[in-house]
């Protein structure tokens, strides 16, 4: 049976298709997925916080409501994700259990604070342009659940998009000390958000692997130069400039060369020791706790619906 199933996996992966939840799949490739799909499931859900911090400060009513819209897409996209990780075996109380401990990774970025309205701009462009440009891909994943959420995450990643450029853009036609904001949140967020896409390719222990598996289209550092190569001219449009001495376009490569980033800084926050990385988890465990009230009432619900249809 595990041979038949083995050709079968082997099979479907050459023919680039898709495998779904009830195919056979080799452990470990289970395993990454669990790992990939969780992770990125936790960032999403982290991710709430910089900017859930920024709604009731938001300067108009419609900056609020397109923000407070954009937050709740994030707890969907997490919501789906714990979804595609159920079909793969791992039930949501296990998952939320690693990140509640601590013991489960989330994205680098979410460490790092949101300090004034023009960070919620620079999240937007850069944070989310990052995360579009390291998910398209995924929509090609091959394990089926993933990739079909990953299509309209996508979709609500490039409006999220839109939002921040456009904040960013009316801070920088404004006033010298708007435009001052602007330019400081730009400078803060442009590190940390290249840093997203993983560690170089030689310091990436699972790339090779998951790209023979169709989960990963390209390489961390593959990405990040396509991302690089976005941001450099919508920075001219904005009127910003990137923090990176070194950024400048290389006719022969065909693509902008950047600086070397801190690499040290990166793997310290991804290790806990990040600005905001107790603050992030103690917020979470506190909105888990005060919400078990909540679940246990949803529960208790349920249950007497059901023993009322069965009488
Ligand atoms: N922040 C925290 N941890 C990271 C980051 C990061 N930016 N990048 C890599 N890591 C971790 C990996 O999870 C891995 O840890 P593990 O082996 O303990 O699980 C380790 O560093 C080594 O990295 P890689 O071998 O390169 O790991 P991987 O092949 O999984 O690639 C990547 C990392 C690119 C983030 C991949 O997992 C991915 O594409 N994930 C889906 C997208 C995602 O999670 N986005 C979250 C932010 S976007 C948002 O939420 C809006």
């Amino acid at each position: 049976q595990a041979r038949v199933g083995w050709e079968r996996f082997q099979e479907i992966i050459a023919d680039d298709k898709r495998i779904e939840p009830r195919d056979w799949m080799p452990d470990d490739y289970r395993k990454t997925l669990v790992r990939q799909v969780s992770q990125h499931a936790h960032s999403e859900i982290i991710g709430m916080q910089p900017e859930g911090n920024w709604i009731s400060r938001a300067p108009s009513l419609k900056r609020k409501s397109v923000l407070m819209a954009k937050v709740q897409d994030e707890a969907g996209h997490g919501l789906y994700l714990y979804s595609a990780a159920e079909t793969l075996g791992t039930s949501r109380d296990e998952t939320y259990e690693q990140l509640y401990t601590g013991k489960a990774k989330y994205s680098s970025i979410f460490n790092y604070p949101a300090r004034t309205w023009a960070d919620v701009g620079a999240v937007g462009w850069l944070v989310d342009g990052a995360a579009i440009t390291n998910q398209v891909p995924l929509c090609r994943a091959s394990y089926g659940p993933y990739g079909r959420a990953m299509v309209r995450v996508c979709k609500e990643e490039s409006f999220h998009q839109r939002q921040g450029w456009e904040i960013l853009y009316t801070l920088s036609h404004g006033t010298q000390a708007q435009k001052q904001m602007a330019q400081d949140a730009v400078d803060r967020f442009y590190g940390p958000a290249l840093q997203m896409f993983g560690p170089p390719d030689a310091e990436s222990p699972n790339s090779q692997q998951s790209m023979a598996w169709n989960i990963k289209r390209f390489s961390n550092d593959v990405l990040r130069q396509r991302f690089v190569d976005m941001i450099v001219p919508q920075a001219e449009a904005l009127g910003l400039t990137l923090p990176d001495p070194d950024l400048k376009w290389n006719e022969e490569r065909g693509h902008y060369d950047y600086g070397e980033l801190d690499w040290d800084e990166f793997f310290s926050v991804v290790k806990g020791d990040g600005p905001l990385n107790h603050q992030r988890l103690a917020h979470y465990r506190a909105a888990r706790d005060n919400g078990a009230w909540v679940r246990e009432a949803a529960a208790a619900y349920a249950d007497k619906q059901a023993a009322a249809q069965q009488d």
